[in-house]
């Protein structure tokens, strides 16, 4: 049987998936984002559920792609073997995606993190993009999205020097949302994917891409797309329900159609 290297527990309509390669601090094998680009993309087609959580174990959330793995290969090995093509799959996962990160989230580790949505740290988390010291460079995403979350000068800093930044820095720079005790950041996690996953599920989905096409798109582009989006949700029986609710004084009931 194939090594379980991601787990998947499901709490009503919140999904929970745990990396699982403990023994060498979650390196990201290929076979790992393999596996979990395929669980990310079956949990969107489950109507069931809302909200996806990823996260490590309260040590590491992830120190990177696996280095033993990567370290003879050549680059027509990366290219024949689609090294980092499991990556763009997950970039296309609708649902919100929430990242739970204590200790070390480190090279691919920070990227799968910056692939979520949004990003709970336990006092233990520490980020960064240490490629630059085993000679190469994020692959992963790193350039791009840290920039875009933290700007170029500190991306530029994090980046060419390796050093890692901890969950209070992260905060200050607007990398992640919040710092919890590390004993609670399951329950915070919790609260919060519950509190997403009751809002209209198509609102939702399309409410984060619209987000994520604001750092694609002119700001006249992106507004269209907005505008769209929003005209588009009328077509819903949620946006009927959800205003219905609102004249009549009562909790919306949401069916995400
Ligand atoms: N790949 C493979 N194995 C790894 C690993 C990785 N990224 N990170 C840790 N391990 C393994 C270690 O080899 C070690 O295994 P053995 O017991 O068999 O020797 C085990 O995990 C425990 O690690 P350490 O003994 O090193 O633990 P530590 O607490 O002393 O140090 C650490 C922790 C600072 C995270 C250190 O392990 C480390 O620096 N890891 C590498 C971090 C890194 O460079 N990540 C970037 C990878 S490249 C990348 O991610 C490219 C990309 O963008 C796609």
């Amino acid at each position: 049987m194939a090594e379980q290297y991601c787990i998947v527990e499901r709490f009503e309509s919140i999904a929970w998936i745990r990396l699982n390669r403990p023994q060498v601090l979650n390196a990201l094998n290929q076979k790992l984002i393999h596996q979990l680009a395929k669980i990310l993309e079956e949990l969107d087609e489950d109507e069931q559920i809302r909200v996806i959580v990823i996260t490590g174990n309260e040590q590491v959330f992830a120190a990177g792609a696996d280095i033993k793995e990567m370290t003879g290969a050549t680059p027509v090995d990366l290219l024949v073997k689609r090294y980092l093509t499991d990556w763009l799959r997950i970039r296309q996962i609708s649902k919100p995606l929430i990242a739970a990160v204590s200790g070390f989230a480190l090279g691919g580790g920070c990227e799968l993190a910056l692939c979520c949505d949004i990003i709970i740290a336990s006092e233990t988390a520490r980020f960064g993009q240490p490629e630059i010291k085993i000679g190469v460079m994020p692959g992963a995403g790193g350039t791009q999205r840290l920039t875009r979350a933290i700007g170029k000068v500190k991306a530029m800093e994090m980046i060419l020097t390796g050093k890692l930044m901890d969950a209070h820095e992260a905060l200050s720079y607007g990398l992640i949302n919040r710092v919890v005790p590390v004993h609670e950041l399951e329950n915070e996690v919790m609260v919060l994917a519950k509190e997403i996953a009751n809002q209209p599920p198509l609102a939702v989905r399309m409410a984060k891409q619209s987000i994520l096409k604001a750092l694609d798109l002119s700001l006249e582009e992106g507004l269209h797309f907005e505008q769209n989006s929003f005209c588009l949700l009328f077509a819903t029986e949620d946006q009927q329900e959800g205003m219905k609710a609102f004249i009549e004084k009562r909790e919306p009931k949401y069916k995400g159609r």
